[in-house]
């Protein structure tokens, strides 16, 4: 049997932290399930593993590193200092320690977190995206003359659906303005401006480094009610359980989907995983156009992975199930 690896787990922490701290209560908690689930899985594959909260102290890590010489760094530390546009930087640092670390490197992090770069990546390669436009604040906010309304703003540095709601999707010229100034006076940033594409919701997880295995894709779901251009995952589709079941919305397995489309979109998912340098896993998004044509909105590099989000249901349709797919994630690490 082979040489079971040296996990070192690494997490964020909302506070400054320490080495030895004891998570057991945190990890009770449902908004630990991600990590509880990821430890469960290093328990069942019988691997040794040590756990460090990260916060805003790179020391820290340096310390642990040196002290428990880890074979591989489980990396799902996705901010540093409490700001999210710090995740590239920290998975630097990591690759810097020169310990194999799980999932996406700091340039496809970089490239694929960037909504802008990433679309103009994707388009040089074929691949159909929204058209769009940037507006920064301070700026007289110029009508895109190429582009049609319906138009959705967003803005440029979030993620998880901040700042997205049913008023991000704007008819004309004013709703443009005032949505556009909401993102620059809420979140002080610049306001991406797409053309809205009507469609299916389509999540596809990639899993790899060199050789590429898509999973089965995911279809998020709306009842009939929902009329079509509020068919979006805004931040309550997204996180509010209350409002999920009030307008039947569901993360599903697509009941209809063509083998043709769906050989389509793991086409499209491999080109764009390998153009963007992502490595490890990855789930990349799209719209479905009524033609089935497939339009890249984001990919997500390291996407959440508890055992009951799109990711692990997808690789476990896949036969991939869950301390397997936890397994082959860290054989991935480079
Ligand atoms: N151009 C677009 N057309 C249609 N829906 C969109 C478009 N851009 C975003 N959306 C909807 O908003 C959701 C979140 O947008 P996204 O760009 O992925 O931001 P985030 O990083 O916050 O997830 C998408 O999953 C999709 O449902
Ligand atoms: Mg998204």
């Amino acid at each position: 049997m082979a040489k079971r690896p040296k996990v070192l787990v690494l997490f964020d922490v909302g506070e400054p932290t320490s080495l030895d701290v004891d998570y057991t209560e945190d990890l009770k908690s449902p908004t630990w399930k991600t990590e509880r689930h990821v430890l469960n899985a290093l328990r069942s594959l019988g691997y040794p593993f040590s756990v460090l909260g990260v916060h805003d102290n790179t020391a820290l890590i340096r310390e642990m590193i040196s002290r428990f010489q880890p074979d591989v760094v489980f990396n799902m530390v996705e901010q540093f200092a409490n700001s999210l546009s710090n995740e590239t930087h920290v998975t630097s640092y990591l690759e810097l320690q020169g310990v194999p670390i799980t999932g996406c490197g700091s340039i496809g992090i970089a490239l694929a977190k960037n909504k802008i770069l990433s679309k103009k990546i994707a388009s040089f390669h074929g691949i159909r995206v929204p058209r769009f436009t940037v507006h920064e604040p301070g700026k007289i906010v110029s009508m895109g003359e190429e582009l049609e309304f319906p138009l959705i703003v967003k803005p440029v540095h979030e993620e998880a659906s901040y700042g997205i709601s049913l008023k991000s999707v704007v008819h004309g010229p004013e709703e443009l303005l005032s949505r556009v100034c909401y993102v620059h006076e809420k979140f002080e940033q610049d306001a991406l401006v797409e053309e809205y594409i009507d469609g299916r919701e389509i999540y596809v997880g990639v899993i790899g480094n060199d050789r590429l295995q898509c999973l089965p894709p995911r279809e998020m779901t709306f009842g009939k009610n929902v009329p079509r251009e509020s068919r979006f995952a805004s931040y309550n589709v997204k996180w509010d359980e209350s409002y999920r079941e009030r307008w039947g919305i569901k993360n599903r397995f697509p009941s209809s989907l063509e083998k043709q489309v769906e050989n389509k979109l793991n086409q499209t998912c491999k080109e764009l995983y390998r153009a963007l340098n992502l490595k490890g896993y990855a789930r990349m998004d799209f719209r479905l156009t009524a033609k089935n044509e497939p339009v890249f909105i984001e990919a997500n590099p390291n996407p959440m992975l508890a055992k009951d989000e799109d990711f692990a249901l997808s690789a476990r349709k896949a036969g991939i199930d869950y301390p397997k797919l936890i397994g082959r994630i860290i054989s991935l690490a480079a």
